[in-house]
């Protein structure tokens, strides 16, 4: 990582983010989830495969600037969730709690809809609307995932603790209490 500095401080920075369309410059982090990633999220393994099968299209992508992973710095960045569904299931991330579990997060949508999921290991829920305009503040202990329930992406800016980290297994084993679908065009979450 090429960290600039001025004097004995690393230095201050700016880059640009087109708040219409999410595209961000500047970013260092690139990752994308491809279907193939996503093996054990969806109810419909079938579907999945299908999918996979069809091309093992990139169902969502983070564009992150990285900062030093250290207490006091925050890492920004973009998420962008395509839409679709597997099966009935809206398109969505794999979720995860921060590794620094006493760590929140927020998120302002800049396009799209769909919720931001959350649970905490109590087995608490909460589902709040993401569309353009709306900032949710994830508290620290909420594991998180984003779920298109749109036709076009949902693009989110986020900002977090950069000494963060992200516990996905737990995730993995433990679910999301509640999945969200699309049945004859109407969203559910059950
Ligand atoms: C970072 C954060 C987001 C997600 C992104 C992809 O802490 O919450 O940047 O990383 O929306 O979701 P995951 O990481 O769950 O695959
Ligand atoms: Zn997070």
């Amino acid at each position: 990582m090429d960290i600039e500095r001025i004097g004995n401080y690393m230095a201050p920075f700016v880059f640009d983010l087109d708040v219409t369309t999410g595209v961000m410059k500047g970013f260092k982090n690139h990752i994308e989830r491809r279907a193939s990633s996503m093996r054990g999220y969806y109810a419909d393994e079938a579907a999945l495969e299908s999918i996979i099968a069809g091309g093992d299209p990139i169902l969502y992508e983070v564009f992150e600037c990285t900062v030093p992973e250290l207490y006091g710095h925050l890492t920004v960045g973009i998420s962008k969730l395509y839409p679709g569904t597997v099966g009935q299931e809206c398109f969505m991330t794999k979720g995860h709690y921060h590794q620094v579990i006493e760590t929140g997060e927020v998120y302002l949508c800049l396009g799209g809809s769909g919720y931001l999921l959350m649970k905490t290991k109590d087995g608490d829920f909460s589902a709040l609307p993401m569309e353009r305009g709306k900032v949710v503040y994830v508290p620290p202990s909420w594991a998180h995932r984003s779920v298109n329930c749109g036709n076009v992406p949902l693009v989110s800016f986020f900002v977090y603790n950069a000494e963060s980290g992200h516990n996905y297994g737990d995730i993995e084993t433990e679910g999301f209490i509640k999945r969200v679908f699309k049945r004859d065009g109407s969203v559910v979450i059950e």
